[in-house]
């Protein structure tokens, strides 16, 4: 098969490296792609969100098989644009997609289909957000309705937050017209869990599970990130899986259908896992990106024929074969990030750490200067992953390759997979 894969992060580069690996594809394209993706594929300077030249690029390579990272272009509706071309496409179609890109569908969607999630009101205004917060009672959520680049979720702990993020959402207007409708939602305890599957509109398998580290620094403080490290397999209690599919995905993903929205694609669901069960923070319509570092490279099957199947609607079988060993992925992230970030500083290293056994080194905020040298040009800019027998090999692995890699600013979080290796008694 001849893959165009779509995205320009460290997820890509991860999606790309495992379709090398699968005996099905001949040739791999990129869009846009970065300078490590452009190693094992063909790199083509057209942008996610230009769906027709997307389209037109996929149909005069004759491209077999497109497969979508970002939530962006699935959002705008490439699924429904390339099935118009009667191009084969990975990934939800702009209906299906609203579980993500719209926060208010995917909470109506869970309360008309019994799917857990925390209680939450629809405002539009400050005085609305005001008296939803007052019922719900503090702490609360507030999340922007539309697609705000993973920021637009606050967490109100008192009343100064809650003035701070009245002034985000309705005054400053920071998240735009994504903000125009806003949910007050219940603050859950818990621990919190990324479950993902590969759904072919009907059927599905899942993903093996995976931790996210999404606070900035160290003892999980500081800003929210995208994500700053994972590891696979999670550590969780023993049937949490399959509550997790019995509650939450096999329901929904049969609503989906029923509704006339058949969800074909990764399906991830952020959880919040409760002493009552599992509670649905989040629906998003991809992979996660650090969790798809780590979780691909424990993958055994031919991802190009997973991916083809899913999209064709023939996902015939029960599981994935997984590597019986553990990865951890730790993100190297540039200077001011997750705020403004400083770009053009030399990255030196990433030849000696890949020569490392075990390491691997995905690509995403890099490009390449003028001289040819690889500089940073984004927030999160490397993930150093590192394969062993057990999480904690996992983790030393990489490390070492992270301590190989250096650039001005650059930062990173030492703890990843600690609190799990405690879990599990120091494995
Ligand atoms: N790591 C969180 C996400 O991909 O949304």
């Amino acid at each position: 098969m001849k893959v165009l894969v779509i995205g320009s992060g460290a997820r890509e580069h991860a999606m790309v490296h495992a379709l090398r690996r699968s005996s099905s594809v001949e040739e791999i394209y990129a869009a846009p792609g970065n300078p490590g993706i452009g190693q094992a594929a063909d790199l083509l300077p057209i942008s996610v969100d230009d769906l027709p030249a997307l389209a037109e690029a996929a149909s005069d390579l004759r491209i077999d098989l497109t497969v979508v990272g970002p939530e962006l272009p699935l959002a705008l509706g490439i699924g429904d644009d390339f099935a118009r071309c009667g191009l084969r496409l990975f990934g939800p179609n702009q209906r299906a997609a609203e579980l993500e890109s719209s926060k208010v569908f995917a909470k109506e969607f869970c309360q008309r289909n019994g799917i857990p999630a925390p209680e939450a009101e629809v405002v539009g205004s400050r005085d609305e957000a005001v008296v939803a917060a007052r019922r719900l009672g503090l702490p609360v959520v507030l999340k922007a309705d539309g697609l705000a680049a993973g920021k637009g979720v606050l967490v109100v702990k008192d009343e100064d937050d809650l003035e701070q993020a009245l002034t985000v959402f309705f005054e400053e207007r920071r998240f735009g017209d994504a903000g125009d409708r806003v949910l007050v939602e219940r603050f859950l305890v818990g621990e919190e869990l990324s479950f993902m599957v590969i759904s072919d509109g009907h059927t599905f398998v899942p993903l093996a599970t995976s931790h996210d580290y999404k606070r900035a620094l160290d003892g999980d403080r500081g800003p929210n990130t995208g994500g700053m490290g994972s590891h696979s397999p999670a550590v969780l209690p023993s049937g949490t899986g399959k509550e997790v599919v019995d509650r939450i995905i096999r329901p929904a993903i049969a609503a989906m259908e029923a509704e006339g929205r058949p969800y074909c694609g990764v399906l991830y669901a952020g959880l919040m896992l409760t002493e009552d069960g599992p509670q649905l923070l989040e629906f998003n319509c991809r992979l996660g990106d650090p969790e798809a570092q780590s979780i691909l490279l424990r993958l055994e099957d031919d991802f190009g024929l997973v991916l083809r199947d899913a999209a064709d609607g023939r996902l015939a079988r029960k599981a994935f074969n997984w590597r019986r060993e553990a990865v951890a992925c730790v993100v190297l992230a540039s200077r001011g990030y997750p705020g403004s970030i400083h770009r053009g500083d030399v990255i030196h290293g990433v030849e000696e750490a890949l020569a490392l056994p075990r390491v691997t080194v995905y690509h995403a905020g890099t490009a390449l200067d003028n001289e040819g040298r690889l500089v940073t040009a984004g927030g999160r800019v490397l993930s150093v992953c590192g394969r062993g027998a057990n999480l904690g090999e996992a983790l030393t692995v990489a490390y070492e390759g992270v301590e190989k890699i250096h650039f001005e600013g650059m930062q990173y979080r030492t703890d990843i997979g600690v609190d799990s290796l405690a879990l599990l008694g120091g494995a």
